[in-house]
């Protein structure tokens, strides 16, 4: 690109190889750079060769992992990892010991791991030795007990979101982190989406490609469900499930939905949309305004708010925004996505693989033809704004229809695998986390917050010493 070009073009220009480079790990891009991208994954692949033989071997040594809680999330991760080369399953945890430990069990010997199984983790933590790392998907008021209890025992770990269900929880978990020397690791798994990262470091930030950010939307619309079951022979018995805090086995298996053990929808689905405007934004709310209850459902059984709204304000760098999130579990609607929109386009974004637009204002942006041939956009689509009026021409009530674009870069992989991926590289001394403790807690405030404004009905200011510890 010549001086003139860059001269033109929005935000700091960036070339071709700027952009091959800033993909590290990156699986599917536009057909142009396949063949660059070729060339330089050889490079890279044999710098890392060589560098893995200077230090004394070929494959990087064995990290050896424990597992703590083996139900929906803890299975999702274990089959992410079954794909990462390099670990070896040593021990799993689970209360459910008939059922999802059992499960785990079996599936990890069929990929020719012998973990030992316990229903404990105090005993797991005490008998186990050698482990390098643990990750743990429990419900959430389970988070910090556990978390320190791995970091004081000397694992790094991982640890689902919501990071606690009370701040309090939160910050003893960023301080045994930082007690520890280990690594905490926030499953905020967005934060190291290629997708995501494309979007913020290149789309958002070096291209400016909406201009001025100015509002925020995101949401995440469920369907309608009934509560969870279970398989009645593998009950777990009352005083068992006391134990653990838990007061049946109905209460058990709709954790979420109790105050004392999850945070309810806004917390659960919200937290990681909640997260992605104060990263994209690159700003912490300074109020929040919230509206939600149990609509739908009963009361008794579901504590936490099937509907919520909350709206925040943000001030960036670029000026105020306001972002609105909503999540509902009662109608599905267009499932989840986050929307950014500015003076000159708007950018939708959602982990769901096929959803991934920017909307180019054709009233006040520069021309995108340049990201379109570098192979950043897809063509523009033309929305045509269809006149009613018989005379067939434009009612004047109607705005300049934006084009849409789609995002070239696709990401096929597993949602969870490139920040697995991110906590064992930093585990082995390559990088750094995406999510620490520190992020995970200023997420935690943002999001928890949202439920004290529905029940002030009034709204919020956050002071910027709340997000610090
Ligand atoms: N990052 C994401 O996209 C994502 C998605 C879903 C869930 N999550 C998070 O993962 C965590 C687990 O959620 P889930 O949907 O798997 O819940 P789940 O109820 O399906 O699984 C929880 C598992 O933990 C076990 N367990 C409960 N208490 C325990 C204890 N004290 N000791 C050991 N095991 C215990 C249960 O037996 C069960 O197997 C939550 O924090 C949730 O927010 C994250």
């Amino acid at each position: 690109m010549n001086e003139e070009e860059k001269s033109k073009s929005p935000g700091r220009a960036i070339d071709r190889r700027d952009f091959l480079q800033g993909l590290a790990g990156v699986p599917v891009i536009g057909a142009f750079a396949l063949a660059a991208l070729k060339q330089e994954s050889f490079r890279r692949a044999s710098r890392a060769r060589q560098a893995a033989a200077t230090a004394g071997g070929e494959a990087p040594a064995e990290l050896r992992i424990a597992l703590l809680g083996v139900g929906a999330q803890g299975s999702v991760l274990l089959n992410s990892m079954l794909k990462i080369p390099g670990l070896r399953f040593q021990a799993v945890c689970d209360i459910w010991t008939e059922y999802n430990l059992k499960r785990a069990g079996n599936l990890l010997k069929k990929y020719g791991h012998e973990a030992a199984l316990y229903h404990d983790y105090r005993e797991m933590l005490d008998k186990e030795k050698g482990l390098d790392a643990v990750v743990i998907a429990t419900p959430d008021f389970w988070h910090a007990d556990h978390t320190i209890a791995c970091l004081q025992a000397g694992l790094h770990v991982y640890c689902e979101k919501e990071m606690s269900n009370t701040l309090e929880g939160a910050r003893r978990m960023v301080q045994a982190a930082r007690e520890s020397g280990k690594l905490l690791q926030i499953g905020h798994q967005r934060r190291s989406n290629p997708r995501y990262i494309f979007c913020r470091d290149t789309l958002l930030q070096e291209l400016q490609l909406i201009g001025r950010p100015v509002t925020a939307f995101g949401q995440w619309n469920r369907s309608a469900a009934p509560d969870l079951g279970w398989p009645k022979k593998y009950e777990i018995p009352a005083d068992q499930l006391r134990r653990y805090g838990y007061d049946s086995m109905a209460q058990f298996c709709n954790w979420r939905w109790y105050k004392k053990l999850g945070g309810g929808p806004i917390v659960d689905l919200g937290s990681h949309q909640i997260d992605i405007f104060s990263w994209f934004l690159g700003a912490n709310p300074k109020s929040v305004q919230a509206s939600g209850g149990t609509d739908y459902y009963d009361k008794s059984t579901h504590e936490w708010y099937d509907t919520v709204l909350a709206t925040y304000e943000y001030e960036t760098p670029a000026g105020l925004v306001r972002a609105h999130y909503k999540t509902q579990t009662t109608n599905g609607s267009l499932g989840y996505f986050e929307q950014f929109m500015g003076d000159q386009g708007t950018l939708v974004i959602s982990e769901s693989a096929g959803m991934g637009l920017v909307y180019r204002e054709k009233a006040n942006a520069p021309s995108w033809d340049e990201w379109v041939r570098k192979g950043y956009l897809t063509e523009p689509k033309l929305i045509e704004v269809k006149a009613e009026s018989e005379s067939d021409s434009l009612d004047v009530r109607e705005t300049i229809s934006p084009d849409e674009h789609r995002i070239a870069l696709q990401f096929n992989d597993p949602y969870h695998k490139p920040h697995l991926e991110n906590f064992f590289s930093a585990v082995r001394g390559k990088g750094k986390l995406n999510c620490p403790a520190e992020v995970g807690y200023e997420s935690a405030v943002a999001v928890l917050k949202v439920n004290e404004a529905v029940e002030a009905r009034k709204t919020l200011d956050f002071s910027p010493e709340e997000f610090k510890i």
